[in-house]
C-alpha cells in the first residue's frame, strides 16, 4: 500500500472491514448512496471519476458477482479492469512478491480473490499499490459493507439492529461480525458445534462491542437464535476451499435451514438476506429466495454500488 493522507482512504489497501473507522464507513456508505442514485437515474456517470484508471483482478477462486460488480464498476467511473485467473496462480508461476512486483508497475490497484488470508496480506505487503480483499477464507470485506450498507437502506439508523446468521462461521460471518460490531448491532450466530468461528476473529469482533455498545451471541438452535431479529443471514455451508469437506458439512447442518417456518420464528418483519451463491434446498429454500421477505436481489444490486464507492474513495481525487 502507498501513504495516505490522514481519514483518507486514499491509497489504501482493504483486507479486514477492520481496517476502516466506522466513519469511513459511514463515508463509503454515502458515496455509495450517490452514485446509485445517479447510476439509476442515468445509467452513467457524468464527468467519470477514474477515467484513465486500471485495476488488475487476481481471482483464484470462481466468481460471478465479485468479478462482474467490480469490472463492470470500474467500466462505469471510467476506467478500466484486467481480469487474471489461472494464468496468474501466485506462488505457482510466480511468487506473491514477483507478481506484486510486476502489477505495481502497470496497474493502479489489484483486487485478490485467494484462498488462505496470508496471500492477500503478503500481496498488500510486497505491493506498493492498494489491495482490496475480494475473499479469503478469513473474510469477505467487500460483502460485509455490502450486506450493511443494504440493511441502513431498508431499516436507516444501524445500531441496536439485529442480525441473525444461520449455519457456517465462516468468512461472511466474521466479517459480518467485525463491521456489525464495529456500527453497534445484535449479530448473532447459530452455528453447530464443530463448526464454530475463528476464535481470534470473535475475540477482535468483542473487543469492537465492548466501544460500540454492539453485542455478539452464540448458540445452537436457529429457531432460538433467530427470535426478533430483524434480518436472517445465511451462507453456503461448504465455502470454497472446503470441498472435501462437503458430505460432513452437509450432514452437520442439516438442521441449519432458512425456510419460511424459521423466518416465522424471527418475526413478522423479519427480512432474508444471503450472499450468494446459494444453494436452493440446501441452506436456504427456494421460497424464502424468492419472497417477499427476500432482499437478497437488492443485496446482490449493492454490491456494484459500494465497490465502487470503494474504488473512488480509494483511487479517486
Ligand atoms: N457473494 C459473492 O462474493 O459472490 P461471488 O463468489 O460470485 O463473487
Ligand atoms: N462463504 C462462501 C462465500 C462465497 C461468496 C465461500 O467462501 O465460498
Amino acid at each position: 500500500m502507498t501513504d495516505a493522507p490522514a481519514g483518507s482512504l486514499r491509497g489504501r489497501d482493504l483486507l479486514s472491514v477492520a481496517d476502516l473507522s466506522a466513519g469511513e464507513v459511514n463515508r463509503i456508505f454515502d458515496r455509495a448512496a450517490e452514485l446509485k442514485a445517479e447510476f439509476r437515474a442515468e445509467r452513467r456517470h457524468a464527468g467519470p471519476p477514474l477515467v484513465g484508471r486500471t485495476l488488475a483482478m487476481l481471482f483464484q477462486r470462481p466468481s460471478l458477482r465479485t468479478r462482474v460488480t467490480f469490472e463492470a464498476g470500474m467500466n462505469q467511473l471510467g476506467g478500466h479492469a484486467v481480469y487474471l485467473t489461472e494464468d496468474v496462480v501466485m506462488g505457482a508461476r510466480e511468487s506473491v512478491r514477483d507478481v506484486a512486483l510486476n502489477l505495481e508497475r502497470f496497474v493502479d490497484a489489484i483486487v485478490a480473490r485467494t484462498g488462505p488470508h496470508e496471500v492477500v496480506v503478503e500481496l498488500a505487503a510486497q505491493a506498493s499499490i492498494p489491495v482490496i480483499n475480494g475473499l479469503t477464507l478469513r473474510e469477505h470485506p467487500c460483502q460485509a459493507l455490502t450486506d450493511l450498507f443494504t440493511l441502513r437502506e431498508r431499516f436507516g439508523e444501524l445500531p441496536g439492529r439485529v442480525l441473525a446468521f444461520v449455519g457456517d462461521g465462516n468468512n461472511v460471518y466474521h466479517s459480518l461480525a467485525l463491521l456489525g460490531a464495529m456500527l453497534g448491532l445484535e449479530v448473532r450466530l447459530a452455528h453447530p458445534a464443530d463448526y464454530s468461528p475463528s476464535h481470534r476473529i470473535v475475540d477482535q469482533a468483542r473487543a469492537i462491542a465492548q466501544e460500540t455498545g454492539a453485542r455478539l451471541v452464540f448458540g445452537r438452535d436457529p429457531a432460538e437464535i433467530v427470535r426478533g431479529a430483524d434480518v436472517v443471514y445465511t451462507d453456503a455451508w461448504t465455502s470454497m476451499g472446503q470441498e472435501a469437506e462437503m458430505e460432513a458439512r452437509r450432514d452437520a447442518f442439516g438442521a441449519y435451514r432458512v425456510d419460511d417456518a424459521l423466518l416465522d420464528a424471527a418475526g413478522p418483519t423479519a427480512v432474508a438476506m444471503h450472499c450468494l451463491p446459494a444453494h436452493r434446498g440446501q441452506e436456504i429454500t427456494s421460497a424464502v429466495m424468492d419472497g417477499s421477505r427476500s432482499i437478497i436481489w437488492d443485496q446482490s444490486e449493492n454490491r456494484l454500488h459500494v465497490q465502487k464507492a470503494l474504488l473512488v474513495e480509494i483511487l479517486g481525487g
